[in-house]
């Protein structure tokens, strides 16, 4: 195809030399948050690690709260912490199996300690024992709420109450640690050169999925994973669209395009939108509206810091926003514009692009999205703009602040 190649040439400018790696954070942290796990854990805690299917054509992901705590890649493995001990269990050898995956390590290898990072290593026949040793010792009794292994968790143990093991762990997520937050700027930067590089290759009659081809490749080319989520790439109506995937849609001069698109390096994502006009240069209505999305995204951003919440009535960026949004402009009917942004203001960032989240102030060393859109099928047209936020002691810090959202910085960076 034609733009393949245009697509590999417009990389050229991005390309650089950082190497894929399988994550970004050394084996002292994890053991230090399985540390932390235990010092306010009073019971026994049971994760499983994703199991892999039998014809396995997807890249392997780990469940996340397994990996924050563990870092440990290969499928099939066993958490066990007890306020005392932690264990980690591994299946055996599959000479089968390994001819297909690769090698995967095991409890009986000499190096399983180093390996791992853990002081115990068995292999997983002695789970049920073990747990069955710990519960003898604390009442208390944590698993994560759902999959297969739950249900015979639960069945094994039926008399025994078994609470979530969530909320202990998304405590600890949600404050990220400096290898974290290095690693999530990494991901952002990832993803401005990206955003960039559609921006260079943008022109009236291109297709959609052009500009996602564009996004991606950056993203493996810089040594990430891929994606943090499918591309969001949504011209003229599709904008309004909140998660649009199709992609099929030739952009047209006089139309915005949305794009919402972000890495994944070294296990952590970024979470980046802008909005730019496909001709070069935003219509007079495009353009007011875009900044009534500013203004509103400015507003919520210089409200952050420790203390406010995300979401709610009162005392929440949520709130200055809508203000913003309801105090700023109309639509074609007179009315005001609130009622057209449809979704919540942001969301933890992290291991995963939607991490989990504590119901309760911000806090400092939190990484938020802010994200205020206007979606107005009526006038064709949706306006999104996403950045990615770290909650300092006393307000916030733009992670993706170097990728422009000013309206004719954008045009200057899109004039040919
Ligand atoms: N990319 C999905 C979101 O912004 O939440
Ligand atoms: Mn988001
Ligand atoms: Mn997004």
């Amino acid at each position: 195809m034609a733009w393949g190649l245009s697509i590999a040439l417009s990389l050229c400018a991005v390309a650089s030399a950082a190497p894929a790696t399988s994550g970004d954070i050394q084996p002292d942290e994890f053991r230090s948050r399985r540390e932390a796990l235990r010092k306010s854990l009073d019971g026994v805690m049971v994760l499983f690690g994703q199991r892999e299917g039998l014809d396995v054509v997807f890249h392997f992901r780990q469940e996340p709260n397994f990996y924050y705590l563990t870092g440990w890649t290969e499928p099939g493995a066993i958490l066990l912490v007890t306020p005392a001990e932690e264990t980690l269990f591994l299946p055996h050898h599959d000479e089968h199996a390994e001819r297909f995956l690769g090698k995967r390590s095991s409890a009986e290898d000499a190096n399983a300690h180093q390996a791992t990072g853990f002081d115990r290593v068995l292999g997983v026949e002695k789970f049920e024992t073990e747990l069955d040793g710990a519960l003898s010792r604390f009442a208390k009794f944590y698993a994560l709420s759902s999959g297969p292994d739950r249900v015979k968790l639960q069945a094994r143990y039926a008399f025994r109450e078994i609470s979530d093991a969530a909320p202990p762990i998304t405590k600890l997520r949600v404050k990220k640690s400096d290898a974290e937050l290095a690693a999530i700027q990494r991901a952002t930067d990832v993803t401005i050169d990206a955003h960039r590089a559609t921006w260079k290759r943008i022109e009236p009659g291109m297709y959609e999925h052009q500009l996602s081809a564009v996004l991606m490749s950056v993203y493996l080319d810089r040594g990430c994973e891929g994606v943090a989520y499918d591309p969001i790439v949504g011209s003229g109506p599709n904008g309004a669209v909140l998660h649009y995937f199709s992609g099929g849609r030739r952009m047209d001069r006089g139309e915005v395009v949305l794009m919402d698109s972000a890495a994944e390096c070294g296990g952590y994502a970024s979470d980046i939108t802008r909005t730019i006009p496909v001709g070069g240069k935003f219509s007079k209505r495009q353009r007011e509206l875009y900044q009534i999305v500013l203004g509103a995204q400015k507003a919520a951003i210089a409200a952050i810091k420790p203390g406010i919440r995300m979401g709610g009535e009162e005392n929440s960026v949520t709130k200055v926003a809508k203000d913003y949004l309801n105090s700023h402009g109309k639509d074609t009917h007179g009315e005001p514009l609130g009622k057209y942004f449809t979704h919540g203001l942001g969301h933890p960032v992290g291991l995963q692009v939607h991490d989990p989240n504590v119901d309760g102030p911000l806090e400092a060393g939190m990484v938020v999205t802010v994200e205020p859109g206007l979606y107005i099928p009526e006038e064709g047209i949706g306006i999104r703009i996403e950045d990615v936020v770290l909650v300092t002691e006393h307000g916030a810090k733009v992670l993706s602040a170097a990728l422009p959202k000013e309206p004719d910085e954008i045009e200057a960076a899109l004039a040919k």
